[in-house]
């Protein structure tokens, strides 16, 4: 690196740490430590992300980054990280490049042949339209929203999941699509029409009928009957097998009845968020730096790979459930704290020198398929961005 790009990134880290500390002075500094080396990441990202068209994955054994285009699960989380950018930065570089990254993805709006349309669109176009209020993001989400709910299933109650394997599985619900409850919800504030509501809430109940085990795990696939209505079989596809509680389940599960709860008010979705966390903090096979191995009955624990990404979709979580709960405000908080400041550490947080420019080592995707093991995956940074802003936030207020 030349001296004169030395002192453009000194200087420039030295303006970030006197906005941050300017615009309020109780933004505490562990925060503006992880927010500068967040924004040096990301900073060198865009310039290496020459395939447009594509965003950013993972980063695959052989060390190659895969991108995706827009109909893959995971396209909306490389936008959403960067209106994360833009938000915790100021810094238009970040803005720019999110409306590039994002605007790729509108043909997803008439997409109905995956639920995957909370994930690649409200990250992406709802973070954007939550910051800019452009008006063509909102049509947009308008229009994903009445894609999603397509795949509503009255007789069931929920929103089918996954269109393949029909030999397998005649309507499949995975724990995974209670997160794109969140979209349906947006959907439901910016029109009034409650048909919105209904079917979020259908899905929430019937999910919490049916996915959840007497200890508040969860499975991951549950197959339904579309005559009858009734639950067939429950599985897993990418835990280790049908009864053990695969991380990320558990992940989405908290952060999809968390959300309720702040949609609704309903106290039930608050006592399944909170015996949700229960189950995941107090798990024997959680290891003591709160970072989930990829199952928690994965069989050779302590020598299985961990998930980072489950980690920080948890952590985001807590954060959330902690401004909800009424008795565990601080236990939350704290756990989450710990979590984020484990991410930010030395072993998952990418060396400054690593050979990609992704925020956080060691997240698992799918070990069944032996895909995405023990690598950085974009939707761990995508929340870990998320749950930065949760506690930067927090704590201006408290
Ligand atoms: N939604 C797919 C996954 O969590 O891997």
């Amino acid at each position: 690196m030349k001296i004169s790009q030395i002192a453009y990134r000194v200087s420039f880290v030295s303006i970030l740490l006197v906005m941050l500390s300017c615009s309020n002075t109780s933004i505490n500094t562990n925060n503006i430590t992880i927010i500068t080396k967040v924004v040096k990441k990301y900073k060198t990202g865009i310039e290496a992300y020459t395939n447009k068209q594509e965003n950013p994955r993972n980063i695959e054994k052989n060390g190659e980054l895969r991108s995706v285009a827009s109909g893959d699960w995971t396209s909306g989380f490389y936008p959403g990280a960067l209106w994360y950018m833009y938000e915790l930065s100021g810094d238009s570089i970040f803005k720019t490049e999110a409306q590039n990254r994002t605007e790729i993805l509108e043909k997803e709006k008439l997409n109905s042949v995956t639920h995957d349309m909370g994930f690649k669109v409200y990250c992406s176009y709802g973070n954007g339209y939550r910051l800019t209020k452009n008006q063509t993001y909102k049509e947009v989400l308008l229009q994903s929203a009445k894609t999603l709910i397509t795949r509503f299933n009255p007789t069931v109650g929920c929103i089918r999941s996954w269109d393949h394997h029909e030999d397998q599985w005649q309507f499949p619900v995975i724990i995974d699509n209670m997160m794109n409850l969140e979209l349906i919800f947006w959907a439901f504030h910016e029109t009034g029409d409650s048909t919105y509501y209904n079917i979020a809430v259908s899905h929430a109940n019937t999910t919490m009928k049916n996915h959840f085990r007497a200890d508040f795990s969860t499975y991951h696939v549950v197959n339904y009957d579309t005559i009858t209505g009734n639950a067939i079989n429950k599985q897993t596809h990418q835990g280790y097998g049908d009864e053990t509680s695969w991380a990320r389940g558990q992940a989405w599960g908290l952060y999809g009845y968390t959300l309720m709860y702040r949609e609704t008010s309903d106290e039930k979705y608050l006592v399944q968020a909170e015996e949700i966390a229960a189950f995941i903090l107090n798990h024997p096979n959680l290891p003591d730096d709160l970072i989930p191995y990829w199952d928690f009955n994965a069989p050779n624990i302590p020598d299985e790979p961990r998930d980072a990404s489950a980690a920080a979709v948890i952590c985001s979580a807590l954060y959330e459930l902690s401004t909800h709960t009424k008795n565990n405000a601080v236990f939350y908080k704290d756990m989450a704290d710990e979590m984020l400041n484990t991410l930010s550490s030395d072993s998952y947080f990418a060396a400054n020198d690593a050979p990609h420019h992704f925020l956080l080592e060691h997240s698992t995707g799918n070990w069944p398929s032996n895909s995405e093991i023990d690598c950085p995956i974009i939707y761990a940074d995508y929340y870990f961005l998320e749950a930065l802003l949760r506690k930067k936030n927090l704590e201006l207020i408290n």
